[in-house]
């Protein structure tokens, strides 16, 4: 299914983008120009980085599991945990 008409961008092109790294809806656009015309497509694009399980999502969820005692300030001192948790 599209997201974004102007530029024929499906949903499953902006699943592959997210998973390759591309956290914001800025980042989207960098990588297929999604969002950069008319802009009618940005909150669903927003919408599928929400729903998705992309590296910074992981870090985000690692900060949150982790015990009290070992909380990582920032999702950067979370990153490692993440790719241990999934390892
Ligand atoms: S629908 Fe995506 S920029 Fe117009």
């Amino acid at each position: 299914m599209f997201v974004c008409s102007c530029f024929g961008v499906t949903e499953e092109q902006v699943r592959e983008h997210a998973a390759a790294g591309a956290c914001t809806p800025r980042q989207i656009a960098s990588s297929c120009r999604a969002g950069t015309d008319c802009g009618g497509c940005v909150r669903r694009i927003q919408a599928l980085l929400g729903r998705g399980a992309g590296p910074r999502r992981a870090a985000v969820a690692a900060v949150a599991e982790a015990a009290p005692g070992e909380r990582a300030r920032t999702a950067a001192e979370a990153l490692p945990r993440a790719g241990r948790a999934a390892a």
